[in-house]
C-alpha cells in the first residue's frame, strides 16, 4: 500500500477542528498530522512537516485562508489545498481557486464526501508531479552533452586539426559545438577559423567573482559554420591565470548549454590537462604514424591510469595514416597497447591549404577524403552520445515499458 495521505486541518474554530478530525477517523488511508487555527499558523507548521493535503478554513484571524493558499501555492508547491467554507463565501472560494486551491467543499460536509475529495486531490496532485518529474528527465535525456578533451604527449600530431575540424562537421549537422582551446600559451584554434577574438580565457580568468552562463557567453566567439570559440590567451605568459579551478567551472557550464564541448590541449602533461580528464566525458589520444609519438602516447596513458584515471575508454585516433607507411597498423595497436578507435589519411596540401585559408577542410572541400573520415568519425561521436543515452538513460528505470 502506498503511504497515508498526510492532512492538515486549519479552522480558527477549535470545534471544527474537532469534528473534522472525527469525520476522518477511520479511513486508514489518511492520517491527520497537524492543526491551525490561522494562515500564519499553517505556514509555520509547513516549514517543518511534510503535508499532503490542507483542509482550508477561509475566515481566520492574522491570515485568512486566501492569502494562506497562494503562499502554500507558491511555497510549497505538492502540497494540495482543499477549502471549506460556508455557502455564502461563494466569492472567497471563488478567490480561493483563482489562489491555487484544487477543490472547494461547503459546511457542512459528510466524511464521505470529504474522504473522496481528499483521495481523488491527492491522487491529481501525485500524477502531476510524476509528469513533471518525467519532464524534467526526459529534458535532461534529450541534452546529453560530451565534453571531449583531445590530448598527446607530443606536438604536431594533429590535435588542434581535428578538434577544428571535428567541431565545423559537427556543426554542419545541427549540434551545437564549442571548442575551448586550452592550448593556453600557443593556441591557434582561432588561427585555424580566421577568427579574430576580443576576449580570451586568460581574460576570463582575471575576471573576478564566478563563472556562470551570462559571463561565459561573452567569452564565446561565433564562427560562420555555428562552432563557437572561447580562445587560447594571445601571449604565452597569460596562459598561467588559467587554474584548475576555471577549467573545471567552464566546462560544467558550458557542457549545460552545448552538445559537444571540444577541448584542445597543449602536448603533455598539466594541471590542466587533469582537470580536464576528470570533468571531461570522453578522452580523444592523437598519435601519428611515427615510433615515437606512439610510444610516449602509450607512457602518457598508462602515468595517468597509474594516477588512478580510468583511461580503459581512450579513444586512439592515428593521424596522418599513409598506405605506403613503414608501419603498419598491427604495429600500430602493438605499440599503442591498445586499439586504434579511428584512422585519418595524410593530405598535407588540403591541410596545409585549408589551414592558411583559415577554412576549415570539411568546409573547402566535404567530398575529400580526409573530410570523409572526419564526418563519419562525427557520425560515429553522435552514435556513441546515443549509445551512453540508452544506458544511462533513468527513464528507464522510471518507467519500464517506455
Ligand atoms: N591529416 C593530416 N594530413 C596532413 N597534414 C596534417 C594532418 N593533420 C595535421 N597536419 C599537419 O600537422 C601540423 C600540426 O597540426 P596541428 O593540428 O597544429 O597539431 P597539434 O595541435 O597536435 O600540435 C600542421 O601543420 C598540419 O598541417
Ligand atoms: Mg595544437
Amino acid at each position: 500500500m502506498t503511504r497515508p495521505i498526510s492532512v492538515m486541518i486549519v479552522d480558527d474554530s477549535a470545534e471544527m477542528r474537532l469534528s473534522i478530525r472525527m469525520l476522518l477517523e477511520g479511513a486508514d488511508d489518511v492520517r491527520i498530522v497537524a492543526e491551525a487555527d490561522s494562515g500564519l499558523e499553517a505556514l509555520k507548521r509547513l516549514a517543518v512537516l511534510p503535508v499532503d493535503v490542507v483542509l482550508m478554513d477561509i475566515h481566520m484571524p492574522e491570515m485568512d485562508g486566501v492569502e494562506a493558499t497562494e503562499r502554500i501555492g507558491r511555497e510549497y508547491p505538492g502540497c494540495a489545498v482543499i477549502i471549506l467554507s460556508v455557502q455564502n463565501d461563494v466569492e472567497y472560494v471563488r478567490r480561493s481557486m483563482r489562489a491555487g486551491a484544487r477543490d472547494y467543499l461547503f459546511k457542512p460536509v459528510t466524511g464521505q464526501t470529504l474522504l473522496q475529495t481528499i483521495r481523488s486531490v491527492c491522487e491529481t496532485e501525485r500524477d502531476r508531479h510524476v509528469r513533471q518529474t518525467v519532464a524534467v528527465l526526459e529534458q535532461r535525456a534529450a541534452h546529453r552533452p560530451r565534453a571531449v578533451v583531445f590530448s598527446s604527449a607530443k606536438g604536431g600530431v594533429g590535435k588542434t586539426t581535428l578538434v577544428v575540424n571535428t567541431a565545423v562537421a559537427l556543426a554542419r549537422q545541427g549540434k551545437s559545438v564549442v571548442i575551448v582551446d586550452f592550448d593556453l600559451s600557443f593556441g591557434d584554434a582561432a588561427l585555424f577559423l580566421n577568427l579574430e577574438p576580443l576576449r580570451t580565457l586568460a581574460d576570463l580568468a582575471r575576471e573576478s567573482g564566478e563563472i556562470d552562463p551570462d559571463v561565459l557567453s561573452r567569452y564565446l566567439v561565433p564562427h560562420a559554420s555555428g562552432v563557437y570559440l572561447l580562445a587560447a590567451p594571445k601571449r604565452p605568459e597569460e596562459g598561467e591565470y588559467v587554474q584548475s579551478g576555471h577549467v573545471r567551472a567552464i566546462i560544467q557550464s558550458l557542457r549545460r548549454r552545448f552538445d559537444f564541448v571540444l577541448a584542445d590541449t597543449p602536448p603533455g602533461l598539466s594541471d590542466v590537462f587533469f582537470t580536464l580528464l576528470e570533468v571531461c566525458d570522453d578522452w580523444y589520444m592523437v598519435s601519428t604514424l611515427n615510433l615515437a609519438v606512439l610510444k610516449n602516447n602509450r607512457l602518457l596513458r598508462e602515468l595517468v591510469a597509474e594516477l588512478g584515471y580510468d583511461t580503459a575508454q581512450v579513444r586512439h585516433l592515428v593521424n596522418r595514416v599513409q598506405p605506403r607507411s613503414g608501419l603498419k597498423m598491427r604495429d600500430v595497436a602493438k605499440v599503442l597497447q591498445a586499439d586504434v578507435w579511428w584512422e585519418l589519411a595524410d593530405d598535407p596540401a588540403e591541410v596545409t591549404a585549408s589551414i592558411n585559408e583559415g577554412t576549415p577542410f570539411v568546409l573547402r572541400d566535404p567530398q575529400g577524403r580526409l573530410a570523409r573520415q572526419v564526418y563519419l568519425l562525427t557520425a560515429r561521436m553522435e552514435d556513441e552520445r546515443g549509445e551512453r543515452l540508452s544506458r544511462r538513460n533513468p527513464l528507464r528505470r522510471l518507467m519500464p515499458g517506455r
